[in-house]
């Protein structure tokens, strides 16, 4: 039996999803649950030729298996959840805490109309830190309120602790990234709670004595959407020099990026307690190893750089992502 959070390790979109549709298709997993801030969030997933680009239902949904939830701590947008719920076809086996925070239009106008969280902030407009805001307050609805929702709800807690006291596996996937965290990131360029791993066990409901595994992911090199400090920064140019570019799943915005940030990704394991690493896009660093999935095809090159990581944080990158594909993994 293993609990496994899997969390960011940078500024978000080090390609969580990826990594989560990877467990999904080679592990036995009981339940996926959805940890973080909320629709602010674009995961993709591609299985079998399908891409998927999810804001709030669990990344391992297409494990038949499984049943996924979506933690009290998080927000949900009722809208976006129901069509992701129809276009991934998980009625029946998704379900939302009652305690959830709900996102109504106003906290969108608010989030889209205000020049502090647009402009200094470069927020992602979806309506989470106003919803967060009005949760501190106290007058946020949650969604034991909310008709529409009324046959996803459960208690997440209860149910993830009976699934661990029956001795199976559970995967709570956090969004956003360490460093996007208010309490322990670049603040005020930050999201609206904390996004680390204590707070994603926290968001589903279990404590933090049943959590076994962390796995913090990077991404070979550093991306940012929105604002705030990028050690290294490259110039628009030499980011499509280097065949970096990206664009945000939610926002749609061009990336920033810069190169990998050893001393950053040391700060991530510590601040997770993470027990390994997931590397994402080592085949855009290293073409040869596209598609790979054997750790003979890794070249000296590749090898160094990952022992460097590894040096630095002192925990072992088990994970090495070589492609979109679920399947396109090697494993350390
Ligand atoms: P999270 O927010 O961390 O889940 O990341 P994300 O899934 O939002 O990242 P994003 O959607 O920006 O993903 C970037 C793109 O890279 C997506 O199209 C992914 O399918 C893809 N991707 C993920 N891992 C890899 C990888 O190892 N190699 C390549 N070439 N692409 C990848
Ligand atoms: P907010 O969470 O929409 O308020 O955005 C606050 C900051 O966090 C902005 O800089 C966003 O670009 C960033 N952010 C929030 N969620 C994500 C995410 O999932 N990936 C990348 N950046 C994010
Ligand atoms: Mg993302």
């Amino acid at each position: 039996m293993t609990v496994t959070i899997i969390c960011g390790g940078q500024y978000g979109d080090e390609g969580k999803g990826k990594i989560v549709s990877y467990l999904a298709q080679n592990t036995e997993v009981q339940a996926f649950a959805r940890a973080g801030t909320g629709p602010n969030a674009g995961h993709t997933v591609v299985v079998d030729g399908t891409t998927y680009k999810l804001q709030l239902v669990p990344s391992g949904f297409f494990n038949e298996e499984s049943i996924c939830y979506i933690g009290a701590g998080m927000l949900i947008n009722p809208k976006i959840f129901l069509k992701e719920v129809e276009v991934t076809g998980l009625e029946g086996r998704v379900f939302v805490d009652s305690h959830t925070g709900i996102i109504e239009e106003s906290h969108i106008e608010r989030d889209k109309g205000s020049k502090h969280l647009r402009e200094v902030v470069g927020s992602t407009g979806t309506g989470c830190g106003p919803a967060n805001e009005d949760r501190a307050k106290r007058v946020l609805k949650l969604a034991r309120e909310i008709p529409e929702l009324s046959k996803f709800i459960c208690n997440v807690s209860d149910e993830l602790n009976t699934i661990i006291e029956n001795g199976e596996n559970v995967i709570i996937e956090g969004s956003q990234a360490t460093f996007l965290s208010l309490i322990h990131g670049t603040y005020p360029f930050v999201t609206s709670k904390d996004v680390t791993a204590s707070t994603f066990a926290a968001d589903v409901g279990i404590g933090p004595t049943k959590i076994d595994e962390v796995i913090v992911v990077f991404k070979a090199y550093v991306t940012r959407v929105g604002t705030g400090p990028l050690v290294g920064e490259l110039k628009p140019e030499e980011i499509e020099d280097r065949g970096w570019q990206e664009y945000g799943t939610v926002t749609g915005r061009l990336r920033r990026a810069a190169p990998f940030d050893f001393e950053l990704a040391r700060k991530a394991v510590r601040l997770n307690g993470a027990t390994s690493i997931a590397l994402t896009k080592i085949d855009i660093l290293y073409p040869e190893l596209s598609g790979k999935q054997d750790h003979s095809s890794i070249p000296e090159d590749a090898l160094e750089f990952i022992e460097k990581i590894e040096n630095s944080c002192g925990v072992r990158v088990k994970f090495l992502s070589t492609g979109p594909n679920a399947k396109d993994m090697i494993i350390r």
